[in-house]
This record gives structure tokens, C-alpha cells and sequence, in this order.
């Protein structure tokens, strides 16, 4: 079954005193009751914090990045399995941001993607097209492609995944793709998901998800939750998007 998710991705935000803050009111406010699941993605150096902060709540935590290896010589990478000591549930793999600021490749986005799968995280898989890919009508031939990697490399695996869809340039731009236009792509990553038997997976969008458009954008058919950024960093609002 497809899970309703909303999850925080903090990017590199924060501070103990102001996280202590935010996370004790996501603890206490939400519930088990709530018909979605509500995540952070904290910086790496405050996964401990997260943990102690949400052990006892409904909200789960993860990483922003985990790498594609178990162990060994690669001087500031983080593994899958420091990430489930610190009880982690979600990783993010291939944001826009690593994708571009740090080189991922989509061959080695689906490693970490395999990577987080083997040590019993869910991968949370980033797919979107850059706005010159948008203007060139190149929108279903990235994202196509970018999932047709990790499919490749998951097989089987692919239904144990959450895809999010983020258009690059709605993200931090304060430009929400149209509920509709969203949709139209999750329907192609949809099929291209059910041909590989992985039907279920949910897909989330991502890109500017504020209180204010996370309604219109959540009653699309194929929007199962929100990946969201600047706006998981206030409590109030990252809580009407999970309730949205
Ligand atoms: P914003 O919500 O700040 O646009 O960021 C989106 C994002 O990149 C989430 O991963």
C-alpha cells in the first residue's frame, strides 16, 4: 500500500538549541493517530539528537546523504549502518544538491540506494529535471532516466523504495510546480514504477512546499506526501503541510 509521507529535509540548517526547540514540538504535537507519517532529515551531527528528541514520538528521523560503501577509506562519507545505530528509518539519495554540488552520478545514486536497502533503511530516491531540461520539453526523459538507474540496480527491490519527485527549479525558489503538472510526472513515474512491478512505491514532491500549497498539491492522485526544505525548519508550518 502507498504510505502518505511528509518529511523534513533540513539541508545544512540548524543548531542544538534551536533543533532541541523544533524537535520537542514536533514530538508532542504529533500523534499516531495522524493518517501520515512525519520524518526529519537532520544534518549528520545531530542524528543523536534527533534520536533522543523522537525515540519516544510518532515523527521518524534519517540522514540527507549515506554512502554507497560499508566501510573503509572515504574520509567524510557516512554508511548506512552508522545511520541505523543512531535509529534512523529514512535516507535521502541523489538531491539535486549532491547531484550537482557533489557530482552523484545516477549509477552511484542507485548504490546508495542499495546501500540503505541491504542495511534496512528506506531509501528516499530524489528524481527532477533542472529548469533548461524543463524548457527544452526534456521533463520525461530525465526523470525517466534517473529512475530507470535505480530500477536497474534495485530489481526487485525497487517497491522497498520512496521516490521524490523535485523539480530543481522549484526548490529554494519559492516556485511551486502547478498541483497538475506535478501530477502529470507522477503519473509517468508511476507507470514507469508499476512496469517494474513496483507499483506501490510512494512519490512525493518536492520543491517549495509551503502550508499554503500543500493541500492542492496532496490531493493530486499520485502525490502520496511532500519532501520539504525551508519550510520543515518552522514547526507550525511543517505540521499544517503533515496535516494538509
Ligand atoms: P524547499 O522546500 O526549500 O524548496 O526545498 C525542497 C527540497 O529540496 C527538499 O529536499
Amino acid at each position: 500500500m502507498r504510505r502518505k509521507l511528509v518529511a523534513g529535509n533540513w539541508k545544512m540548517n540548524g543548531d542544538l538549541a534551536t533543533n532541541a526547540r523544533l524537535l520537542d514540538r514536533l514530538a508532542g504535537a504529533w500523534t499516531r493517530a495522524e493518517r501520515r507519517s512525519l520524518a526529519v532529515c537532520v544534518p549528520a551531527p545531530y542524528l543523536a539528537q534527533a534520536q533522543a528528541a523522537l525515540q519516544d514520538s510518532a515523527v521518524a528521523w534519517g540522514a540527507q546523504d549515506v554512502s554507497e560503501h560499508r566501510s573503509g577509506a572515504y574520509t567524510g562519507d557516512v554508511s548506512a549502518g552508522m545511520l541505523v545505530e543512531f535509529g534512523c528509518r529514512y535516507a535521502i539519495v541523489g538531491h539535486s544538491e549532491r547531484r550537482q554540488g557533489h557530482g552523484e552520478t545516477d549509477a552511484r545514486v542507485a548504490a546508495k540506494a542499495r546501500a540503505a536497502l541491504t542495511a534496512g533503511l528506506t531509501p528516499i530516491a530524489c528524481v527532477g529535471e533542472t529548469l533548461d531540461e524543463r524548457e527544452r520539453g526534456d521533463t520525461e526523459a530525465i526523470v525517466r532516466r534517473q529512475l530507470a538507474a535505480l530500477i536497474a540496480v534495485l530489481g526487485g527491490d525497487t517497491g522497498r523504495i520512496v521516490v521524490a519527485y523535485e523539480p530543481v527549479w522549484a526548490i529554494g525558489t519559492g516556485r511551486t510546480a502547478e498541483p497538475a503538472d506535478a501530477q502529470a510526472v507522477h503519473t509517468k513515474l508511476r507507470a514507469q514504477l508499476l512496469a517494474a512491478g513496483a507499483g506501490a512505491v510512494s512519490i512525493l514532491y518536492g520543491g517549495s512546499v509551503k502550508a499554503a500549497n500543500a493541500a492542492a498539491l496532496l490531493a493530486m492522485p499520485d502525490i502520496d506526501g511532500a519532501l520539504v526544505g525551508g519550510a520543515s525548519l518552522d514547526a507550525d508550518e511543517f505540521l499544517a503541510i503533515g496535516r494538509a
